[in-house]
């Protein structure tokens, strides 16, 4: 069975999209794992770095991307279909990843979300809505090894579709202090709904990201996360640090082909610390 992982902060900005679609990268490019991305953010940037927007363009005019499936919760249809949704073998590296597949969001969530929270029961998690997206994907998930959520920066309906089928959550966060603040908030959330819903979900740790080693307040907050960690109450800090470089943030256009993952996401350093965070990550899921 597939190994969910929401990537999460409340936080905006903090590097989630990017830690998950390269994550995602490397888990089916390097460990020839079978990935899927789910893309929860109707900012679709997740999407937008996977497929060129043409495709997505046409994949969002045929109507198949998540907005259907919340589409279908208010009309009481059944449009979605999560096998055709779905986009396989996706990147511009190599021609497209094998083992690397996506759920496609769509700008047009943006207008129903608040038209889905009215519908959905949010004191106990117990109504559809929350659940659309379990249902859903029943079938497809057997069919994976890894499935990673990216998360809109607030824990509205549509992010709680991908808590409820997650196992874990993974934080990332700029090492300053006003992300930091975020954490303690997450974890009470997340515990929140995990006793409301009645689903267990961990914590599988904070990733350091966007680290820029010239800052003394970036190293300073870094040293004083690790040392205030209490375990077992708070997540582990990641080992691996992803630090603040251009080709990451170029590595986001997906229009040119790239013939492999070093040449995508830079070289030594990036290309380094994506491929130590896939197998840090490995190691903490047992997988
Ligand atoms: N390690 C990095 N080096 C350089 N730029 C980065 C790095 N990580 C992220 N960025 C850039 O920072 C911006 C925010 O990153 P990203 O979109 O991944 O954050 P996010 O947490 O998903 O944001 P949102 O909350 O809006 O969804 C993007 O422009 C991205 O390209
Ligand atoms: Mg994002």
């Amino acid at each position: 069975m597939a190994v969910v992982t929401s990537i999460i902060n409340l936080k905006g900005g903090v590097g989630k999209t990017t830690l998950t679609v390269a994550l995602a990268h490397y888990l089916a490019g390097e460990h020839s794992k079978r990935v899927l991305v789910i893309d929860l953010d109707p900012q679709t940037n997740a999407t937008i770095a996977m497929v060129t927007e043409r495709r997505w363009r046409e994949r969002d005019q045929s109507g198949q991307t998540l907005y259907q499936l919340f589409k279908d919760q208010l009309d009481n249809t059944r449009l979605f279909s999560a096998q055709e949704a779905i986009m396989t073998r996706v990147s511009n590296v190599a021609g497209g990843v094998p083992g690397l597949d996506l759920l496609p969001a769509s700008i047009r969530l943006h207008r129903i979300q608040d038209k889905i929270t009215k519908i959905a029961d949010l004191d106990t998690f117990r109504s559809g809505p929350v659940y659309a997206l379990r249902e859903a994907l029943r079938d497809v998930l057997p069919h994976y090894d890894h499935v990673l959520i990216d998360c809109p920066p607030n824990l509205g309906v549509i992010t709680l579709n991908g808590i409820a089928i997650s196992r874990y959550f993974l934080i990332p966060v700029v090492p300053d202090i006003l992300s930091t603040l975020g954490v303690p908030l997450v974890l009470d959330r997340m515990a929140d709904f995990a006793l409301r819903a009645q689903h267990e979900i961990f914590g599988l740790g904070i990733v350091v990201s966007r680290y820029r080693p010239t800052s003394r307040l970036h190293k300073q907050t870094v040293i004083s996360m690790r040392r205030d960690a209490i375990p077992g109450i708070h997540p582990p800090i990641f080992n691996t640090i992803i630090t603040e470089a251009v080709e990451v943030a170029e590595a986001a256009d997906v229009e040119e082909p790239m013939p492999s993952l070093r040449q995508k996401f830079g070289g030594n350093g990036p290309h380094k610390q994506f491929s130590a965070l896939a197998d840090e990550y490995l190691r903490y899921v047992g997988g």
